[in-house]
């Protein structure tokens, strides 16, 4: 059989990778169709196998590198493109951050709608490797693998040895699978949560089938305390904590550097990350959190650290500003500082804030795309940019996070 005649039966093509788009996978075309290639290098010329097709969009895996990008290089984990937990150790660590500033740019003007999108700084990790302190490992009990989930299976990746995590996780890792081989881990464990704390780990594990909740923890994890930029907040595993805790304090001061005035409203606050400085430059603050674990571990910590002035609702946000609306409609905060999952803010969180308009906004975010979205609504209710900054708290991966101020432009009535 020919070559081109194989390639047909096989679904296989030949392209060349334009760039990276949101989301991590390599763009290029063929015979007018828009295919997607994971784990691709911009530049790579490369035989991939087609393996879906939806309208006149492919998704496609790389079957052979023809010729390699001059980005590209040899993938140090020998899990990768196995494992689904990271998918850019194919490209050089300079080549990351051009494809992560890309991103931001092409959701900003994309999705955002944001014609001339300023000159933003995108700030490289410390470490490439060894960075995460927080870290879920999935567990299968029957075929005794603990590790990440294959990329786009349920399928556990067993993994000994995992190249983002920091130290003190890889140790827990390796005691995890200790225990596991010695058939010590509990059998109806679904998945294992750990961080990292200033003097040990939080470890928890959710169950299979609980009685309860399918999910739900059966053992309280350990609270620990972890101290950034000179503050100390109190956590354990089951609570969102960053996952790289090298770039926070740059985070921090990005966030709330021109942060001033009376009365600042924080929604989405975890477990105070940003409460407790900003709760240090007004006179009163409010946090929304629906975790409430976080808000309890918000409360601890901001009771030790004497500040009394800031109040955490445990509520939904968009429940929370609509049962608040009159009030802040008379008197709007001076600052609004939202940090959001990465599904970004509901609408009717960015409708309940354009409702009351506070003259700045800060949003922290680890996705480009529903931060353009939001963005969008934001600016034509009457913001406009002040400032983008984004720093790479995810090396590896695709994953960036970004920090925009909004300031509301004068009314012209
Ligand atoms: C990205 S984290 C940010 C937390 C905090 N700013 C930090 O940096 O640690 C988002 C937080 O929003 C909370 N959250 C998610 N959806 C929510 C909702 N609808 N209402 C209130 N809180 C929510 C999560 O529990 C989580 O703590």
């Amino acid at each position: 059989m020919e070559n081109s005649e194989r390639d047909l039966a096989e679904n296989l093509v030949e392209v060349v990778v334009e760039r990276v788009l949101p989301g991590g996978l390599g763009l290029a075309h063929f015979d007018g169709r828009t295919i997607f290639v994971s784990l691709s290098a911009p530049g790579d010329r490369l035989r991939v196998k087609i393996e879906r097709v939806k309208g006149n969009v492919a998704f496609a895996a790389i079957n052979e590198i023809l010729e390699p990008s001059s980005v590209r290089i040899e993938p140090p984990c020998p899990y990768f493109g196995r494992c689904g937990g990271c998918d850019f150790q194919q490209m050089n660590y300079a080549s990351q951050l051009d494809a992560k500033a890309e991103m931001i740019r092409d959701c900003l003007r994309r999705i955002g709608g944001i014609e001339n999108v300023p000159e933003f700084s995108l700030t490289p990790a410390p470490n490439e490797w060894h960075y995460r302190s927080r870290a879920q490992w999935q567990y299968d009990a029957v075929q005794r693998r603990l590790g990440y989930f294959e990329s786009g299976s349920r399928n556990v990746c067993d993994v000994a040895e995992c190249a983002v995590l920091a130290p003190e996780l890889q140790s827990t890792l390796t005691s995890l699978r200790e225990q596991m081989e010695q058939g010590a881990l509990p059998d109806d464990a679904r998945d294992f949560r750990a961080v990292v704390g200033d003097t040990g780990v939080s470890i928890s594990n959710s169950v299979r089938n609980p009685t309860v909740r399918e999910g739900a923890s059966n053992q309280t994890p350990v609270d620990i305390s972890r101290t950034i930029a000179g503050e100390t907040y109190r956590l354990n595993a089951e609570s969102f904590f960053q996952t790289n805790a090298d770039l926070l304090p740059q985070l921090i001061e990005a966030a709330l550097h021109d942060a001033q005035g009376e009365r600042a409203l924080e929604l989405y606050c975890g477990v105070g990350l940003l409460t407790i400085p900003l709760a240090r430059k007004f006179t009163s603050v409010v946090g929304v959190e629906s975790d409430s674990a976080a808000v309890k571990f918000a409360q601890s910590s901001l009771g030790l650290a004497g500040l009394s002035n800031t109040k955490i609702a445990r509520e939904d946000v968009g429940t929370w500003l609509a049962s608040n609306e009159q009030n802040l409609r008379s008197g709007a905060p001076d600052f609004l500082l939202l940090d959001p999952p990465r599904t970004g803010a509901e609408s009717r969180v960015i409708a309940g804030i354009l409702g009351f308009k506070p003259k700045r906004i800060c949003y922290v975010s680890c996705d480009p795309a529903t931060l353009a979205r939001d963005l969008k609504k934001l600016i034509a209710g009457g913001y406009s940019l002040d400032s983008i900054v984004a720093f790479d708290m995810f090396p590896q991966t695709h994953h960036v996070e970004t920090v925009v101020h909004l300031v509301l432009a004068p009314s012209v009535d």
